[in-house]
């Protein structure tokens, strides 16, 4: 089949490249003339693992092609896929849809015939009702058809996610139980299907919200987590193996209870602010009023991983050496939005501390962020003279990190496990003090 992908960020250029590996011929759209012209040459420009391949392969092949132009995508195919970004606006919290609404526009702008377009990025429930009526007052020369496809991959494992994901959902036009939408988009992804992945269809309304429901609660589940850490600090319980019991349960699952320094990235922060601001402009605040507190000890645990290190310094970090360790939101990605591991280096550095940051991938990310503080070459030369070395986010590389040889480059021997992915005995036992979030600091 042939297929448009428009908006090439992270979720459009990975579902352009995965739906070529399906073997369809693909053509990606997007404004930004250099993200084209760097995915045209071959080169995903941020740090997606086996991205660059996949990418590669199919351009090589002849089925994947960019372009900036929509009136070469309005003739290119049929079925149009929608990745445009949604942020969040600065006040309100609510999600940005300009981007989104003047990429529909434009589009219909072009089509003639008959086209369906194939929404997946996260949108506010009742977006697809108000788009379809703006897409009819709009189309002359064209029928278009609007479905809404979410899209669950996690960053990291974005091939993977897409290639073999959990479920397929796909919101249709309720007006119209007639319409072939849900067919069409199941022929798309026809090769998955077979490999025996649940095809759920539903109204529009509900496909917005499976995927807003699906991030609030894996934030919930994470705050939740995290909210029980808090306890453990004062009361002496280990987290973890509290995590590990609970987890048993396969109504509760071990998935998503990691305590530490909480969520970020560009997902689940905005859309459980997105998700609490609709539900306030539909009337119904109070349903979702629990989100501001999900959010609330999300915070706090940046605000508690920078006091542990004031007392561990003996109330202030002035003037302190602090190696951090990680900068991306999460291991496996070079993304820096909203990452707890990078406010915390800010924070520390406003107290006065002299912060040394290292990130196997995200270097580049943060210092065009935060350009102030320090970035260094390596875990090692980070943590050359630290009073404190602080992992924040649990790449493999710092996991694994020996405490023996970090020890003869430090000042002080603290480490400060703020994502209780290290082995403490294993610290302790090289001479280290080791305090990890979601710990008492005798434990
Ligand atoms: C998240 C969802 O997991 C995806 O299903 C969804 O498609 C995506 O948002 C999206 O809406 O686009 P992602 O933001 O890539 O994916 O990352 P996650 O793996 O969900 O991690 C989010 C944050 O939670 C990270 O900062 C991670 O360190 C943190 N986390 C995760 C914890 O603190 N504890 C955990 O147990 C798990």
């Amino acid at each position: 089949m042939k297929m448009t992908v428009i908006g090439c960020g992270y979720l459009g250029a990975t579902h352009a490249a995965c739906m070529a590996e399906l073997g369809h011929e693909v053509l990606g759209v997007d404004v930004d003339a250099a993200k084209i012209d760097s995915l045209a040459a071959g080169t995903v420009p941020f740090f997606e693992p086996n991205l660059d391949d996949v990418l590669k392969r199919n351009i090589a092949a002849g089925r994947l092609r960019f372009t900036t132009d929509l009136a070469e995508a309005a003739s290119f195919a049929r079925v149009h896929f929608l990745g445009v970004g949604t942020p969040q606006q600065p006040t309100s919290g609510a999600a940005d849809l300009t981007a989104l609404r003047t990429a529909v526009r434009e589009l219909i702008g072009h089509l003639r015939g008959r086209h369906l377009i194939v929404g997946k990025s996260t949108v506010p429930v009742g977006t697809c009702a108000e788009l379809a009526d703006e897409i009819a007052a709009l189309s002359r020369s064209a029928t278009i058809e609007l479905a809404w496809n979410p899209e669950f991959l996690r960053e990291g494992f974005a091939v993977d996610d897409t290639l073999r994901p959990d479920r397929i959902v796909v919101g249709t036009d309720p007006r119209h139980p007639d319409s072939d939408a849900a067919d069409r988009i199941a022929q798309v992804y026809r090769a998955i299907l077979e490999d025996g992945t649940p095809y759920l269809t539903m109204d529009w309304a509900t496909a917005e919200l499976v995927k807003v429901s699906a991030n609030a609660f894996l934030a919930t589940k994470i705050s939740f987590i995290n909210a029980i850490s808090e306890i453990c600090e004062v009361a002496g319980g280990d987290v973890t193996a509290l995590a590990d019991a609970i987890g048993h349960d396969a109504r509760i699952g071990r998935r998503f209870l990691n305590a530490g320094l909480g969520f970020g990235g560009g997902c689940l922060p905005k859309d459980i602010r997105a998700f609490a601001a609709r539900a306030q402009e539909l009337g119904v605040g109070d349903a979702l009023a629990f989100l501001r507190e999900v959010d609330e000890v999300n915070m706090r645990r940046r605000a508690a991983l920078v006091g542990l290190v004031e007392k561990a310094c003996d109330g202030s970090v002035l003037g302190r050496n602090v190696a951090v360790l990680g900068a991306a939101f999460k291991p496996e990605s070079d993304d820096v939005r909203d990452s707890p591991a990078l406010a915390v280096a800010a924070q520390l550095s406003l107290r006065g501390a002299r912060v040394s940051v290292f990130d196997p991938k995200a270097m580049g990310n943060a210092a065009r962020v935060f350009p102030t503080l320090r970035y260094a070459e390596s875990a090692r030369d980070a943590a050359r003279g630290a009073d404190a070395v602080i992992v924040a986010t649990e790449w493999a590389e710092f996991v694994h990190m020996s405490p023996a040889e970090l020890s003869t480059v430090v000042s002080r021997r603290l480490i400060v496990d703020a994502r209780r992915c290290l082995d403490g005995d294993a610290w302790r036992a090289a001479g280290w003090e080791y305090r990890a979030l979601g710990s008492s600091a005798v434990a």
